[in-house]
């Protein structure tokens, strides 16, 4: 399963990049706004820092197909090249750009995905990703993670090759669920990288490992003894 960062703070892309697997960068219309800062700057600087490698799904902000299509089109001109997917949320307009993106070779990914069948249409429509939302499903009394399961048995028995993009996540549980569910990706917040690796027992491990090496061989490391 791959992670990507739901986030355009800068810095944290940044530093996700340098110590982290991260495997794209998922932007929506709030995010972006948070930043608070010039646009087209900023997704460039995105792009800078995370390459053609990897992944970047930037939201669109029209609600009409036209619309949607001619930011898709700018914006594949501007970042796109290689592994650029236009976000769309599902509606019917954007089932309509959704498919007319595809025509153009625009990747997309269908968002704001709360049920089963909008996955599936989603897919019908030609979406390279959808992205359900597991904590605001949960947040309303629904189970985020058991949509998603079923997204993923409905596209395993349609032998759908849409892709699940998992979004809104709130703690290492929920990913850990939905990772058992055979989904593609996760799209997550930089907090929630360090809680994806954090256990104090990692740290007492360590500490105990210190703490006997320095018991023989002080404050040498291994470069010092096999130089
Ligand atoms: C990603 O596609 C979504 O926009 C995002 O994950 C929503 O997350 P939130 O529910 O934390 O806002």
């Amino acid at each position: 399963m791959n992670f990507l960062l739901d986030t355009a703070h800068v810095d944290s892309i940044k530093r996700c990049c340098e110590f982290f697997p991260v495997a794209g960068v998922t932007t929506n219309p709030t995010i972006i706004s948070k930043e608070n800062t010039d646009f087209k700057s900023l997704i460039y600087t995105i792009r800078d820092i995370i390459g053609f490698d990897r992944m970047l799904h930037i939201q669109t902000t029209s609600t009409e197909a036209k619309d949607i299509v001619k930011e898709a089109v700018e914006l594949d001109k501007l970042v796109g090249r290689k592994n650029f997917f236009i976000k769309i949320p599902i509606t019917a307009e954007g089932l309509k750009a959704a498919k007319e993106c595809k025509e153009a070779g625009i990747g997309v990914t269908m968002t704001a995905i709360f049920t089963q069948t909008q996955a599936l249409i989603a897919s019908n429509a030609g979406a390279d990703y959808v992205a359900p939302y597991i904590n605001r499903l949960d947040n309303i009394v629904s189970d985020g993670v058991h949509v998603v399961s079923e997204i993923a048995e409905v596209f395993r028995m349609n032998n759908v090759n849409t892709k699940i993009l998992a979004a809104s996540f709130k703690n290492v549980e929920q990913i850990h669920k939905v990772a058992l569910t055979g989904a593609d990706s996760v799209t997550i917040n930089p907090d929630i990288f360090d809680m994806l690796i954090y256990h104090p027992l990692t740290y007492y491990a360590i500490d105990d490992f210190d703490k006997d090496w320095e018991t023989v061989y002080g404050d040498k490391k291994i470069l010092d003894l096999i130089k």
